[in-house]
């Protein structure tokens, strides 16, 4: 315990997406050699129970990554959360094998992450939203903090701040929703993040007309979807593009998400980062997989044969505003080839259009002063993950996402995410050991 009387864990977890879930798994298979016991761990989900972009789990979405870059397998191929064994356990190994496919639909995904995350439910509090990270009241200024004091919520019982106290801690929280600029939700206006819980609130009746913005694999996902889904209604696609680029899978592309390459962005000279964002961002930004936009396709030249419009396209367009006129929702739509700007008035609009980096700076709170920022004001990460910090801290500060610019491409997705959780495992138990003072 702490001077407050709150317990103080090794490694306090900010967040309990799939980087924090696969943390877990890596503190649990590191236990210490002297005492056979994991570091003790705890983390806090602000959703009521595990969800993995939910709004989006769209019934013939498929993930963008082999099933073989599960939680565990590339870091320890004999862990019993691998998605084999996920398999094996629900009876559906030959099954599956037998489909010939690397990429599982993301429903079947979500169903074998929340398979790991229930053997896990020890470690997680959920409903507890983490505000703050602070120093503790009794740290002075010539001594660096040992431990910090996280926020996690409010006491059930006291109705009072409830706080734990960490030696390390992970901060996982996720991809930030991204409108476009000037255009706030309403009960018609959303993000693709919210999409699915929006949908299922929407009066199918008089949804005739919607508009979906972007150039993405949600944009693309979610109108596939609305097609399939609303039969009497038109979809318009605002497209930047002229049509929707194809995400490159392709093997020598795929490899700057190996674990090898994490060293090679890391290491590599200002100018070899820029050049492989420059060729490679098309792995993953504002791109569309193959089977999607074929998919897609062969619905418009139906259509097209039937003598029907049912997706209709504004090429290399941006939606510049939103807003209510009456009962519809006028979207304004800048088109680039004319240099024009057109109204166009729907149901619905879904803004497909992204998401900003993972930033800590939310759940840091007052802690945030004691990070270290490069010249363009962006967190300087270890190469272990942890945030370079002032001398008042020796606690280590993890970041999982948000890594962008120290990691490279692999930083906010699931690719290299048990390599990763391993590394920073290691770094916090060779921390521990190397620990002057063990208070709990
Ligand atoms: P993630 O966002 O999953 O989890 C963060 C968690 O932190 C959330 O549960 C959130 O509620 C919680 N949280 C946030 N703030 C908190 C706070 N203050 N206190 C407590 N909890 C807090 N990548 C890939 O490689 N292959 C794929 O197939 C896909 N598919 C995919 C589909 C869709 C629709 C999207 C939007 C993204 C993907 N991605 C992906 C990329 C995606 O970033 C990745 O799959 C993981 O979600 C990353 O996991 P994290 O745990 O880092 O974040
Ligand atoms: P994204 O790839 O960042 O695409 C956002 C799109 O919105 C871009 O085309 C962007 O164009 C466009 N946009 C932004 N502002 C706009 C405006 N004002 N008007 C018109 N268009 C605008 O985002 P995403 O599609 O949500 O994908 C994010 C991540 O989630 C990716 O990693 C993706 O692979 C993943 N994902 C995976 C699945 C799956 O596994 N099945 C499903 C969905 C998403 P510009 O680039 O020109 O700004």
């Amino acid at each position: 315990m702490d001077k407050e009387g709150s317990p103080i864990y090794d490694v306090v977890g900010i967040g309990f997406g799939p980087s924090n879930l696969s943390l877990a798994i890596a503190l649990d298979e590191l236990r210490s050699d002297e005492t056979g016991e994991p570091p003790a761990a705890a983390f806090f989900e602000r959703n009521s129970s595990f969800s993995w972009h939910r709004n989006m789990l769209l019934p013939a979405a498929k993930m963008q990554v082999s099933f073989v870059k599960d939680l565990v397998t590339f870091r320890n191929p004999t862990s019993p959360y691998s998605f084999v064994s996920y398999l094996h356990e629900r009876g559906r190994l030959p099954q599956f094998i037998n489909n010939h496919d690397f990429f599982p639909t993301r429903r079947e995904f979500h169903d074998y992450l929340e398979w790991v995350a229930s053997r896990f439910s020890h470690r997680v509090q959920y409903d507890s939203q983490v505000t703050e990270v602070t120093l503790p009241h009794e740290a002075d200024t010539d001594r660096p903090a040992e431990h910090v004091r996280i926020r996690t919520g409010t006491d059930p019982v006291h109705g009072t701040p409830a706080y734990v106290s960490a030696r390390n801690v992970v901060i996982s929280t996720g991809l930030v929703p991204k409108m476009p600029i000037g255009v706030e939700r309403d009960e018609r206006v959303c993000h693709s993040s919210e999409f699915l819980e929006r949908f299922r609130g929407w009066d199918k009746r008089g949804l005739k007309r919607i508009a979906v913005v972007g150039t993405g694999q949600s944009a693309a996902e979610i109108v596939r979807f609305l097609y399939d889904s609303v039969p009497d209604a038109t979809v318009t696609a605002v497209l930047p593009a002229y049509g929707y680029p194809i995400a490159d899978n392709t093997p020598f592309a795929n490899q700057v998400f190996d674990p090898a390459a994490v060293d090679d962005y890391y290491y590599g000279m200002d100018d070899s980062k820029d050049v492989l964002w420059q060729y490679h961002k098309n792995t993953n930004y504002s791109v569309v997989d193959d089977e999607v936009i074929r998919d897609l396709y062969q619905r418009v030249y139906g259509d097209e044969v039937r003598g029907q419009e049912r997706i209709r396209f504004m090429r290399l367009s941006r939606v510049t505003g939103v807003k209510r006129v009456a009962d519809d929702t006028r979207v304004t739509v800048h088109s680039m080839a004319t240099d024009q700007v057109t109204d166009i008035d729907v149901d619905a609009v879904v803004c497909a259009t992204g998401y900003e980096p993972m930033d800590p700076a939310g759940a840091l709170g007052g802690l945030e002063k004691y990070c270290v920022r490069d010249e363009q004001g962006r967190y300087r990460v270890e190469r272990d993950y942890r945030l370079t910090t002032t001398p008042h801290l020796r606690c280590g500060i993890y970041i999982q996402g948000g890594t962008e610019h120290t990691h490279g491409l692999s930083s906010s997705l699931l690719s290299n995410i048990a390599v990763r959780s391993g590394e920073i495992a290691r770094s916090i138990a060779d921390g521990l050991t190397a620990a002057p003072v063990r208070t709990s």
